[in-house]
């Protein structure tokens, strides 16, 4: 039921602290983890990680391939209707993460099977126990962030992230016999996210702004690191709820082509996480001199990327490996928004299905 929401979407957009809740719940004790079926020594003898999975689940598995690269651990991400087609190296030590809210997604079932025709050791990181990639896969950890019906993911994204950053942690000790370097820190903000989360869908400014940027040529979406998968999830929600225009680009490569798409009328939202110097000022800046009016997604202490933008979208300061998470809900409601003036088909946008059971 929507309850008192006009649409899923909007109430499972403000459902994210508490389904985060029930992903952490039980999960972090002090400075360790605690994962019910992957004990201490779980992972011990996996030398690589592959993520394989499809839209906004790939994102999320773009994000834990950062945190498990930044964590010292070979990991890629694959987008899984591709992975049968790369000759990437797979054995005994290989783990590869099925990513898949569903677990029913045909493409990402599909990697799975040919990783384990490979003797990899597969995983199923899902919300749906049950489901055909928990049952196939050696193990399943679930992200228990409860039923999605929108066809646009939201809380699932966020419980993904928040569920890779536990299963980093796990992996780190097992494969490293040391913590992550910054594990309490990280764990600690990791324990607040629901908290940060429900400061980001409380605000209200996100909804001016998606009105304002009506009817623009195209939207972009720009971020560095972990703020890169967010751009792409910020700029696949914007399409399929919106059906507008909207990239996401690594705001490096806008110097490299994307820069002639801009004008006075393809608004940029950059996605600060105050992990990148003065990087982004400098894209910021290169798009402003095109005539582009720019939004900065970043923590609210980032007055630099809040004084270079046209308009700031503060999220709360927390951990840089989290900051990602929170922008990302401010680019949900932008969409929403946006979607809503126009009027859109939300919960159901055309062309689109829930649960995508055919390669
Ligand atoms: O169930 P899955 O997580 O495997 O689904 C993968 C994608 O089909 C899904 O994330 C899709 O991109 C979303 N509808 C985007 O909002």
């Amino acid at each position: 039921k929507k309850g008192s929401y006009d649409h899923f979407m909007l109430k499972e957009i403000h459902e994210q602290p508490m389904a985060l809740r029930q992903t952490l719940h039980g999960r972090i004790d002090g400075d360790d983890v605690v994962l019910e079926d992957f004990p201490p020594g779980s992972f011990e003898g996996i030398s690589r990680v592959q993520l394989v999975a499809c839209g906004t689940s790939y994102h999320a598995g773009a994000y834990g391939e950062w945190l498990l690269s930044n964590d010292g651990i070979d990991a890629n991400t694959f987008i899984a209707s591709e992975y049968a087609a790369y000759p990437a190296p797979v054995d005994e030590e290989t783990l590869v993460i099925g990513v898949t809210q569903s677990g029913e997604t045909a493409d990402t079932l599909e990697a799975l099977q040919s990783a384990r025709d490979r003797g990899a050791r597969t995983l199923a990181l899902t919300n749906v126990i049950g489901s055909t990639a928990a049952r196939t896969c050696d193990d399943a950890l679930f992200i228990r962030a409860g039923p999605e019906i929108g066809v646009a993911a939201t809380k699932t994204f966020s419980s993904q992230v928040a569920t890779l950053t536990l299963l980093a942690e796990r992996l780190v000790r097992d494969v490293t016999g040391e913590p992550t370097a910054d594990h309490e820190a990280r764990l600690d903000a990791l324990a607040d996210l629901p908290e940060h989360v429900e400061a980001v869908t409380t605000d209200t400014r996100a909804e001016a702004i998606a009105q304002q940027r009506l009817g623009d040529d195209g939207h972009f979406f720009v971020g560095r690191g972990n703020a890169f998968s967010v751009a792409l999830e910020g700029a696949l929600k914007f399409k399929e709820i919106t059906y507008e225009h909207a990239e996401g680009f690594a705001a490096g490569e806008l110097k490299h082509g994307p820069l002639a798409l801009v004008t006075s009328d393809t608004p940029v939202f950059a996605i600060g996480t105050g992990q990148h110097g003065n990087r982004l000022e400098s894209n910021i800046n290169e798009v402003r001199a095109r005539g582009a009016p720019v939004v900065a997604v970043a923590p609210r202490t980032a007055t630099d990327l809040m004084d270079a933008a046209d308009e700031f979208l503060p999220v709360p300061a927390t951990h840089p490996d989290l900051v990602a998470v929170l922008a990302n809900v401010q680019l949900q409601l932008i969409a929403y928004h946006a979607a809503d003036a126009m009027d859109r088909s939300i919960d159901k946008p055309r062309n689109l299905a829930k649960s995508v059971t055919v390669e």
